[in-house]
């Protein structure tokens, strides 16, 4: 490892010694109906690997304060093994719960960089949730991750997207650009009081009041103050995917981000997954984080398992779990979904039937649980479960700063990069921007309503502006600098006053003292904001 992983190691983990992650009240108490598309029966059912074994052995690799707590009501007959650098995250995560009386969870601490100090032996299941993105090498753990699956094992991974978290790396940048980080404990105080002086139109602070992590210190240090994380297109995940000998078997965000799905709805004519969800993602209309099921690559072939209901609403388990199945064969309910489909409503007599055998039901009735997923051993998604990693990533890279009396707003950049990217890659056959735009229309995420001026979503800024985005579309490309100290904002010296203003009267830390592209890139942030396109000089 080099010097400067070793040092965003130690960074991010004195930051979750620090702010363990989530912060969750300790009593807090997770249905035993929820978690249901957790256990593991139902992930490789639905990932084609057939009936998981009775007693599944897995790993929650990087568990911070909750998952264990969450795996562990999910899946009440497995063993399951909790691992994270955070020594305080497994103790909170441990008292969790043994105070709601998990006693098949176990924890250790174990560095995802290094495999020595790695529990030994396979797993049916690996869950890591959130963690390749805080290490140096990720490609290296996600291959040493899944050689650690049993055959037919499942690797579930989340990470985040480039473009649908950019305002959270744009508040990031803000956070650091005003030096604020982790390591002070009154540092997520300041960040907040930062964001709330911002205009109530501004679309970071939007983002900001709208992430559900902004709420308490441990989830403002994690999405805002962050000592290293970083983000994946819809292509590099694809490559990392690829290189690590895995293949997708479930994209989890079902049914909008599915991958085949969209290509066809959109009409895309590449319509390799990393590719659609890099498109969806640049336009970000992905509307999640990518959460993805993996299999080995050299896995038994996919396969159907038995019929059989989902088990958690089939069997009995410890009393309180009993009442709310009896509640449900009673009156029917609802049943929360983390896949993107909303609540399933399921009625008293269909679990009637899931407990006492589904035989009796119309096949149309056995479709509907077997989509649901309340039933499992039903037919597999039909799409090509593929990606494609031969297409050169650092071409769709987030449109860069350009100049020019009508230049593109930096704030907006990444909006940019979906305006422009028909135009810059002929070579991905998408149609123009109009009918692009056009067959988005119909599936355009409800975001688009939300009361911010603009600036949320390409599609939306569009909607807003399309006479002046087909102009700049129309115009010869523009000049490009590498960055704030290569260029002048029009009225410079007085932009920067007004900054100067803005930073006197902003609760910062005494020892900061910006640079005048420092105060440029601040400004273009904190006022910059009414305008896709401002006027910005070479130096
Ligand atoms: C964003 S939190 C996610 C926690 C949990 N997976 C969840 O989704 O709630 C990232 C977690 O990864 C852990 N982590 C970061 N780097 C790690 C490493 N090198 N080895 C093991 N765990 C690590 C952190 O301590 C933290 O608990």
């Amino acid at each position: 490892m080099t010097n400067a992983s070793t040092d965003n190691l130690a960074a991010v983990q004195r930051q979750y010694e620090r702010w363990p992650y989530p912060h969750v009240p300790l009593l807090a108490l997770v249905p035993s109906t929820q978690p249901w598309q957790l256990h593991c029966d139902y992930l490789f059912d639905r990932c084609g690997s057939g009936a998981a074994p009775k007693q599944p052995r897995i790993w929650i690799a990087g568990c911070g304060t909750f998952q264990p707590y969450v795996f562990g009501i999910a899946n009440p007959k497995a063993d399951i093994l909790a691992t994270d650098l955070s020594e305080h995250s497994l103790r909170l995560a441990k008292r969790r719960c043994r105070v709601h009386g998990l006693r098949h969870v176990q924890f250790a601490a174990c560095d995802l960089n290094d495999p020595t100090t790695w529990p030994a032996g396979e797993f049916d299941m690996i869950e890591c949730y959130g963690v390749l993105m805080n290490l140096p090498n990720p490609a290296a753990t996600l291959k040493a991750l899944g050689e650690r699956l049993t055959p037919r094992g499942i690797l579930r991974v989340m990470v985040y997207p480039q473009f649908s978290r950019s305002r959270i790396f744009q508040l990031q940048r803000l956070a650091r650009l005003c030096g604020l980080h982790a390591g002070e404990r009154d540092h997520p105080a300041r960040f907040r009081a930062l964001v709330r002086g911002l205009h109530k139109a501004h679309p970071l602070r939007f983002a900001f009041t709208t992430y559900e992590d902004s709420k308490n210190d441990a989830g403002v240090v994690d999405g805002f103050l962050h000592a290293g994380d970083r983000f994946f297109t819809g292509l590099q995940l694809g490559a990392l995917i690829c290189g690590a000998n895995l293949t997708p078997a479930m994209w989890f965000h079902r049914p909008w981000a599915q991958p085949s799905v969209m290509a066809e709805r959109l009409r895309l004519t590449d319509t390799s997954q990393s590719f659609v969800l890099h498109y969806l993602d640049i336009w970000q209309e992905l509307r999640t984080n990518f959460i993805v099921c993996l299999r080995r690559a050299d896995a038994p072939p996919r396969e159907r398992g038995p019929l059989r209901t989902h088990p958690t609403f089939s069997t009995g388990g410890p009393l309180r779990h009993c009442l709310r199945l009896q509640r449900l064969r009673l009156l029917g309910g609802r049943v929360p979904t983390r896949t993107g489909q909303g609540e399933i409503v399921l009625s008293a007599k269909h679990a009637r039937a899931l407990a006492t055998g589904i035989e009796r039901l119309p096949d149309s009735a056995r479709a509907r649980l077997c989509a649901d997923g309340l039933l499992l051993g039903g037919p597999l998604p039909v799409e090509t479960l593929s990606v494609q990693e031969d297409l050169p990533d650092n071409s769709f890279a987030t449109a860069p700063l350009q100049i020019g009396r009508l230049a593109p707003n930096p704030l907006y950049a990444h909006l940019f990069a979906a305006f422009e990217l028909a135009q810059r890659h002929p070579e991905l056959g998408l149609a123009d921007l109009e009918l692009q735009c056009a067959r988005f229309a119909p599936w355009a995420e409800p975001l688009e309503q939300r009361p911010i001026h603009f600036g949320l979503t390409p599609y939306k800024t569009f909607q807003m502006f399309r006479v002046n985005v087909l102009d700049h579309l129309g115009r010869a490309p523009l000049p490009v600098a590498h960055s704030f100290a290569d260029v002048r904002l029009r009225n410079d010296a007085a932009c920067l006053q007004q900054l100067r203003e803005w930073l006197r009267h902003a609760d910062l830390p005494a020892s900061l003292t910006p640079s005048d592209a420092t105060l440029r890139e601040l400004w273009s942030i904190v006022f910059g904001y009414q305008s896709l396109f401002m006027a910005i000089d070479g130096a």
